[in-house]
């Protein structure tokens, strides 16, 4: 039986910022933004979109009433969780309308954690074929103003709904991971910020990748030349191009020349939000089978998931036929064209709001800052409110 991605929602929010005007205010020569780190355009969170919001406006895209009655397990992968007890996954399964005999979680591994959820979601389908599960990546990239990661922030979500016989990927069940407990990047509990050892983090995200690519093509018995394209972990756009440059480097022309010629497509979406964390795989994907040509049935493609402390998984996967007609590709476009710019100095005034870290409540401003249908509109007597405009 094959199990993999039936559905792929996407949201992000509907403010950003230009990368060259932030490099000008920044003093830093553009191309260091646009070409260096490889990035456009930024995406905003405004205090009205969090993790939880995001991620119900992203699943809001593709659930239809059979998928609403068929889930059972709502998966939600992030590194931005709202609260130390409350899962995300039972706010997102209450403002989705999802039935109520389903089991609601959180996980948490930096980046990797979406990865780890499908990987519970296929062990659940093989047990449960006519299940369906809703597997979530959101977050909130933030390192703060005018620091090195402040290129690389970002925001937004991916929603996919996993299924038996899956009409946009099928995922193959050999995959490797490794884990090792390192300080590349991290945020203790008292910090809204992440804190990074920048260049220690480039250097272990390639370890991790050549490492579990090489025991993944041993014990799989496959090579490059059984992938049509390669998706990475896209912190920023170049970060793609350095990892796969790295699998490439003693590849033959005909490989290296076929993988590359998807890199740019795979990183479209990614170079107008930036790092939306345990996303960034899932965003790269879909912006690969949504602005890459048509790929032939059962074309395989490879994806590396990487998550700072640190834990890499090598898996893959083959595209199922007509898996276009199930792409929201003009939806995606639209989503990315119709957002608002912000100035600089709007931006930096949105990036030093934070919710009260006492008791206080609030009452946020919804109608401005935030399209969605969902957003978080207060905290009441300490309780989150979201609401479906
Ligand atoms: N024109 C063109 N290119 C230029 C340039 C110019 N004028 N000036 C500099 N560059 C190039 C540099 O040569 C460099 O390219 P290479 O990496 O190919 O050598 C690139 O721009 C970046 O320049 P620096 O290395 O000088 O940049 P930096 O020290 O300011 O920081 C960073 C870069 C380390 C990525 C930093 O933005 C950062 O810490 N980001 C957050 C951490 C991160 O994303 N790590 C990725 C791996 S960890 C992970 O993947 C998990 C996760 O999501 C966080």
């Amino acid at each position: 039986m094959e199990i993999g991605i039936d559905k792929i929602g996407f949201y992000t929010p509907d403010v950003f910022i230009d990368m060259e005007k932030l490099a000008e205010v920044r003093g830093v020569d553009p191309a260091k933004y646009t070409i260096g780190i490889g990035q456009e355009k930024q995406a905003v969170a405004p205090l009205s979109q969090d993790a939880v919001s995001m991620a119900a406006n992203a699943a809001l895209e593709v659930l239809d009433e059979e998928d609403r009655e068929a889930i059972d397990f709502v998966l939600f992968g992030t590194e931005s969780g709202v609260d130390h007890s409350k899962s995300g996954a039972v706010w997102v399964h209450h403002l989705t309308d999802i039935q109520k005999y389903a089991r609601s979680v959180e996980l948490k591994q930096a980046c990797y954690s979406a990865t780890a959820a499908i990987k519970m979601a296929m062990g659940h389908i093989s047990l449960h074929p006519e299940s369906k599960v809703l597997v979530l990546g959101t977050d909130i990239a933030k390192y703060g103003l005018n620091t090195g990661g402040e290129p690389t922030q970002g925001a937004g979500a991916v929603a996919m709904i996993l299924s038996a016989n899956p009409r946009i990927l099928a995922i193959d069940t050999d995959s490797v991971s490794m884990t090792e407990d390192i300080s590349d990047f991290w945020r203790p509990l008292h910090s809204d910020y992440a804190y990074v050892d920048g260049k220690f983090s480039n250097q272990a995200y390639l370890n991790f990748l050549t490492e579990v690519w090489n025991r993944y093509k041993e014990k799989s018995q496959r090579d490059l030349s059984d992938f049509e394209a390669l998706c990475f972990h896209v912190p920023y756009t170049k970060m793609g191009k350095k990892a796969l440059k790295a699998l490439t480097e003693n590849a033959s022309e005909e490989d290296a020349a076929r993988l590359m010629g998807y890199y740019e497509p795979s990183v479209f979406y990614n170079k107008q939000v930036g790092n939306i964390y345990t996303g960034s795989l899932y965003l790269s994907l879909l912006s690969l089978l949504e602005q890459g040509p048509e790929l032939a049935e059962n074309a395989r493609i490879g994806l590396f998931s990487y998550g700072s402390g640190a834990v890499g998984e090598f898996f893959s996967g083959t595209v199922k036929p007509g898996y276009r007609e199930h792409m929201l590709k003009e939806e995606h476009e639209a989503l990315l064209s119709n957002r608002r710019e912000l100035t600089i100095e709007e931006y930096e005034n949105i990036l030093q709001q934070a919710l009260p870290k006492d008791e206080t409540d609030v009452e946020l401003d919804t109608q401005e800052a935030a399209a969605g249908t969902v957003v978080l509109s207060g905290v009441h007597s300490n309780v989150r409110n979201y609401t479906k405009k």
